[in-house]
């Protein structure tokens, strides 16, 4: 029970809260803080270079010696129709001309931002303490030759049978990730309808099937959300929402002001500008792709494809991808430091 759990035995660290790997937003600053603070920092990686990852090693390992963990997509390579493909060009082709953006991208083989044999050596030498997947695992060969480095593995679960495929392969702690959580959904079964289990009904169904140790994420953003997470049988939360109000998270200031004004009904779950759900802010390019009812191409090609509308959109929430959380609006603004200690006071006095 709070605050020594199967979590903090297994992983050596102070406190059962890691703060979530958020690929573009998370820094070695904020891990080295939350890490310093007794909680786990995580960095989020998607796209970036592997010599970049050797360098954050190098620079977190001079500014902690906590243990940290590096995150990693793990998603098939896209396999996409060339008719969706030319349909997600004519929908597109509106709004592009509405921003005066030119042509819609023609090469579409990058980037992949999946899990590589260069990640895994890079890993195997760098031997991050913990290592953690979204979007299912890559092949076992590297799940045991990491195991076999020290590393402990997390990995993203959105539904129980996905959580019993995880333990089965291996993974030392398994993420349930609610319904609620801003990013992307962790799923790994992408080809059907995802009915989006809450975190509240998934937690402790989750914690029944499985033997290994259960981390709460989605919508947790205080002690209230730890308490009730713990009362649900997780040993741990996974907190990324409210880690992106710290000014050591590396947040637009777009990005900074959607959280600061925003309710609890303002996100939605999109496909619309990578080609997998995610939460994040509203808006009408979201709401008139959703309404056409159109397959798209696979995670990463509608990244690509959206990527122009993207950039050239600063000043228009239209068409900004701007990820959180359903609890964004009970963010705080302070140091990851003090949000930690913060969180884990606030939980304390609850449990
Ligand atoms: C901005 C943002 C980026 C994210 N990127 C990643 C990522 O790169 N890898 C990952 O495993 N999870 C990612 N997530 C999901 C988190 O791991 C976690 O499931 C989620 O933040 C929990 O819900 P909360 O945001 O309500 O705390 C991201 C979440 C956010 C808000």
């Amino acid at each position: 029970m709070w605050p020594k759990t199967h979590l903090t035995d297994l992983l050596g660290n102070e406190h059962p809260v890691i703060q979530a790997p958020m690929a573009g937003s998370t820094t070695v600053e904020l891990v080295a803080a939350v890490c310093n603070a007794g909680g786990i920092g995580s960095m989020g990686y998607s796209g970036t270079p592997t010599e970049t990852i050797r360098q954050d090693a190098e620079k977190i390992r001079k500014l902690t010696d906590k243990p940290f963990n590096f995150n990693f997509f793990a998603h098939e390579a896209p396999v996409n129709k060339p008719e969706v493909i030319e349909a997600t060009r004519e929908r597109l082709k509106p709004f592009y001309s509405k921003l005066g953006l030119g042509e819609i991208p023609r090469d579409l083989s990058k980037p992949l931002l999946t899990f590589t044999q260069e990640r895994l050596e890079l890993l195997l030498d760098i031997k991050p303490p913990l290592v953690s997947f979204h979007f299912g695992l890559p092949e076992s060969i590297a799940i045991e030759s990491l195991k076999s480095a020290g590393c402990r593995i997390l990995c993203s679960a959105t539904t129980t049978a996905e959580a019993i495929a995880l333990e089965q392969s291996g993974v030392d702690i398994v993420v349930a990730q609610g319904w609620e959580a801003g990013g992307h959904r962790g799923s790994f079964e992408v080809n059907h309808d995802d009915h989006g289990v809450g975190t509240m009904a998934l937690v402790p169904q989750i914690v029944d099937a499985v033997n290994i140790p259960v981390v709460a994420a989605g919508g947790i953003a205080d002690g209230r959300g730890i308490a009730a997470a713990f009362m649900l049988g997780a040993c741990g939360v996974q907190m990324g929402t409210a880690f992106l109000s710290c000014p050591e998270a590396n947040v637009s200031d777009v990005h900074l002001e959607a959280i600061q004004n925003a309710s609890d009904d303002d996100t939605r779950l999109t496909k619309a500008f990578s080609g997998r759900p995610a939460r994040a802010r509203g808006n009408n390019y979201m709401e008139s792709i959703a309404a056409h009812r159109l397959p798209l191409p696979d995670f990463p090609t509608m990244y690509t494809l959206s990527g122009p509308l993207r950039k050239a959109s600063d000043d228009r929430l239209d068409f900004r991808f701007l990820l959180y959380g359903q609890a964004a609006a009970l963010n705080r603004e302070m140091p990851a430091a003090e949000l930690v200690r913060t969180l884990v006071a606030e939980a304390r006095n609850l449990l």
